[in-house]
């Protein structure tokens, strides 16, 4: 990257300025450090505009054709790593424009006729974000697809379901990773949304106002995939919502991968050992041996801070922010661009660590019978055998929990004659629901644990997800 050395006023927009910007002032306001992530979006947004200057007649076909191949030059200059980035020329849009002129001439400072660079980067940004939904959406549908399997595998495996990280009700394995499908179907269609949402061209709102130029703005947002143009040309330079509503569906989704990632350590631990992790998302420790650290799912766990953090920057950066433009607006896309590849490294990770785990099912069965998991079991069984109200059957089971607790035991192992101590009416019939199996199999009711609604819901989501 070069660095303005002299003082010379800018050559894109200098006209009324004696001299060149503080060497200082160049680095505050230069945003091509990062915005040349945007090149991309910009040749394409540039193209669209000539053809379309063209084909209105304010432009002459042989300087949009010029203009049209000068930006591939262009594009492949930069994707070639052969562009030279300068900072004196500050943003993308300068820099693509200036290297347009150096090689096509005259034709090339005719382009920005009937545009500005506030329409130009809130286009550039659009169509970038646009991709980014795109992304999400696609790697969102891989780690469902990576979580559906495990239900699959594992719908009628047995394990604890918590609440309060204590041990609650036995529920299946392939119902736990379930959730996380729906989970994640939710940011999916957030995504989504957000994309259909932000489908609308900026491009030709130019400075704030519109431009007197015969422009066809139609043409251009179909041109560049948009659904049509945006209404009001001061919202459309002013707006990064789009941008603020995929920061809000990425840090809902970072939260989600968060959750499982803690679930992950808990669980990979030699306390819980319910699933082994691969070798290829673990660490070793250089000096404990023995050690295999979940660093993958703890990484997980902490990517939600920068990506809410960004979230909360960009919020920060608009509010109070009078119509329509201001350059606070130009700290919009280092925060989306960092949120962004976070998301998409941990969607990556996540789909990684979620097929090459292995449940360890033995262990998760003797997990989940432990802990009372079937008291529920047991005040339901009273309830329905000895028509007892529940708040009386909830009575009756604590009584038995504490017996067994101050025995040492579990609920299936108190003897009949012990639980007729508490309630005559008890019979024998009883400890077939104290068993783990039972208990899931009867937990029938629509979006329960029981093993034949995880298959109906594994099928609907593999109908789905195809
Ligand atoms: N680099 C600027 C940004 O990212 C582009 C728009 C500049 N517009 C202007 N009038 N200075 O926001």
């Amino acid at each position: 990257m070069t660095q303005s050395k002299d003082t010379a006023a800018n050559t894109m927009w200098g006209g009324r300025f004696a001299s060149g910007p503080d060497a200082i002032m160049t680095a505050i306001n230069a945003s091509i450090g990062f915005d040349q992530r945007l090149y991309a979006q910009d040749i394409a947004g540039s193209r669209a505009h000539a053809a379309m200057l063209a084909a209105q007649g304010i432009l002459s076909d042989s300087d949009a054709a010029a203009i049209g191949e000068g930006l591939l030059t262009v594009l492949s200059e930069i994707e070639g790593g052969k562009f030279t980035f300068s900072t004196a020329l500050e943003d993308i849009h300068l820099n693509v424009e200036s290297r347009l002129t150096e090689i096509v001439g005259e034709a090339g400072k005719r382009l920005h006729t009937g545009r500005s660079r506030n329409d130009q980067v809130a286009v550039d940004f659009r169509l970038w974000v646009r991709d980014q939904c795109d992304a999400a959406i696609a790697g969102l549908t891989e780690l469902m697809r990576a979580f559906l399997a495990q239900a699959e595998a594992g719908a009628d495996w047995v394990m604890p379901g918590f609440t309060h990280l204590q041990t609650a009700q036995p529920v299946t394995w392939g119902h736990h990773m379930l959730a996380y499908v729906e989970m994640f179907a939710r940011d999916r269609s957030r995504f989504e949304d957000a994309r259909k949402r932000m489908n609308e061209c900026p491009l030709g709102a130019a400075a704030l106002a519109g431009t007197s130029f015969p422009i066809d703005r139609f043409a251009t947002a179909k041109a560049l995939g948009f659904d049509r143009p945006t209404a009001n040309s001061l919202d459309s330079v002013s707006d990064r919502d789009f941008a603020l509503e995929f920061l809000a569906a990425s840090s809902i989704c970072a939260m989600h991968l968060s959750r499982f990632a803690e679930e992950l350590v808990i669980w990979s631990s030699a306390q819980f050992r319910f699933v082994r992790l691969s070798d290829k998302w673990t660490t070793g420790s250089s000096i404990m041996p023995q050690k295999k650290n979940p660093d993958a799912a703890e990484l997980l766990r902490a990517k939600l801070g920068r990506i809410l953090g960004a979230t909360v920057a960009l919020f920060t950066i608009m509010k109070g922010l009078v119509l329509t433009y201001s350059k606070d607006m130009q700290e919009d896309k280092e925060q989306t661009f960092d949120a962004a590849d976070t998301l998409m490294l941990g969607l990556a990770a996540m789909t990684g660590m979620v097929s090459d785990m292995t449940a360890n099912r033995e262990v998760l069965r003797a997990a989940a019978a432990s802990g009372f998991s079937t008291a529920t079991d047991l005040a339901d069984w009273l309830v329905r055998r000895l028509g007892l109200p529940f708040r009386d059957a909830h009575h009756v089971t604590g009584t038995l929990v504490a017996m067994a607790e101050k025995a040492g035991i579990d609920l299936p192992d108190l003897t009949l004659q012990q639980m007729q101590s508490v309630h005559a009416g008890i019979t024998a019939e009883v400890f077939e629901v104290l068993g783990v199996e039972n208990s899931v199999r009867s937990r029938l009711s629509y979006g329960g644990t029981s093993p034949v609604r995880v298959a109906e819901q594994v099928a609907r989501w593999k109908a789905a997800l195809g």
